[in-house]
């Protein structure tokens, strides 16, 4: 099924215009179409607001710390199977986990902690709705088929 997925590309994929280079060039290879993009520095309050579901987590003010340090880049990605398949270039969230059976992905390639990991991708249709209406509320959803 074709879909549209919410990639962000993190601070320290940003701050790196080489890395953030092979990141796109790598999402264009496996055959993702560039939506829309958008680069922004969020806050304290939008990043905590965006990672809500985490305010009970032990990591949440750190991730919010992070997440507001820098601009970030943000990308309605769209292909057959977007959401499963951004993931899995992207990698497990935890680095432990990319060290023994994810080291191809990006996250095992260039993730640094559980924190600073590259990338996020939506984890269900809903949820990219959700994102995507975060970061891009002016984008009407159901323009989807424009782009199939
Ligand atoms: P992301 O895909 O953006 O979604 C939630 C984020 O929380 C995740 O990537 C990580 O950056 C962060 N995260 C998840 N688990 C941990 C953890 N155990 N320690 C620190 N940060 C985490």
């Amino acid at each position: 099924m074709f879909q549209l997925t919410l990639c962000i590309l993190k601070p320290d994929v940003v701050r790196s215009p080489r890395l953030f280079n092979e990141i796109i060039q790598l999402i264009l290879q496996r055959q993702f179409i560039f939506v829309k993009s958008k680069r922004l520095q969020l806050s304290r309050e939008r990043a905590g607001e965006f990672y809500q579901e985490h305010q009970q987590n032990f990591f949440y003010s750190r991730l919010v710390h992070y997440m507001s340090c820098g601009p970030i880049s943000c990308h309605i990605l769209g292909r057959e199977n977007a959401i499963q398949e951004w993931r899995s270039i992207l990698g497990p969230t935890k680095v432990f986990k990319t060290i023994f059976e994810a080291q191809d992905t990006i996250r095992g390639q260039h993730g640094v902690t559980d924190t600073r990991n590259c990338g996020h991708g939506s984890d269900s249709i809903a949820t990219a709705q959700r994102e995507i209406g975060f970061f891009f509320p002016e984008f009407d959803m159901k323009s989807i088929s424009k782009y199939e």
